[in-house]
């Protein structure tokens, strides 16, 4: 899957505005600043593809990719966003609609930072993946931030909030988009994805 060129198809602020839903489809979720942008620029190996910046609320609309015969979607972050309260509802308005109302989606990843671990926003959305039957499957970012004990101590927290979650996959995975740890993993669960 990852060895052709991914190429940016376009960027949607409204519903009507999705393409056509006529091939798998698997999105990048999470809160802000979470790292959806720069997972997605690891996982293609195309450091400016989709755009990332330490600004929470850096991406403002759906962005869709081409992976081979998939569509990578990257999401706007839900949460604390650095923009106008009425713009950060639209967009996040948007993402949730997306996210329950996508026929092709087949798989969610929600990504949580392992520092922080899951908050009650990230709870919200889990719930309305559940209601959804949007399978989905947590990635915790930014591990290279963490020492050991720290990491493993944020997974056992992590499954046990996905634990009461029925659309979860009780596999977790690990990355660093800084350092490459995880990545091949997470192309290998995406290569699998049909
Ligand atoms: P929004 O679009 O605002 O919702 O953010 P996002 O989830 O797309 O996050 P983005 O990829 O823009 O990354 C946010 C910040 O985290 C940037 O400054 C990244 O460089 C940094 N970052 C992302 N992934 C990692 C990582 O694996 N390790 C470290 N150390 N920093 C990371
Ligand atoms: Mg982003």
């Amino acid at each position: 899957v990852f060895a052709g060129e991914t190429t940016f198809v376009k960027g949607v602020v409204a519903m009507d505005g999705l393409p056509p839903d006529d091939r798998v489809e698997i999105c990048f979720a999470g809160r802000s600043n979470v790292g959806k942008s720069s997972l997605i620029n690891a996982l293609t190996g195309r450091k400016g593809l989709a755009r990332a910046s330490n600004t929470p609320g850096r991406t403002q609309e759906i962005n869709f990719f081409t992976l081979a015969d998939f569509y990578i979607v990257d999401l706007p972050g839900y949460g604390f966003a650095n923009a106008p309260v009425a713009v950060v509802e639209r967009w996040q308005a948007l993402m949730k609609n997306y996210l329950s109302g996508r026929a092709n989606l087949r798989r969610a990843f929600l990504l949580i930072d392992a520092r922080h671990g899951t908050k009650p926003v990230d709870d919200e959305i889990m719930g309305l993946l559940d209601r959804a039957a949007v399978p989905f499957q947590a990635v915790l970012t930014k591990v290279d931030k963490l020492k050991r004990g720290d990491l493993d101590r944020a997974l056992e927290r992590t499954r046990a909030t996905l634990a009461q979650h029925p659309a979860a996959f009780p596999e977790l995975v690990l990355t660093s988009s800084e350092k490459g740890e995880g990545i091949a993993d997470l192309r290998a669960i995406i290569a699998g994805i049909d």
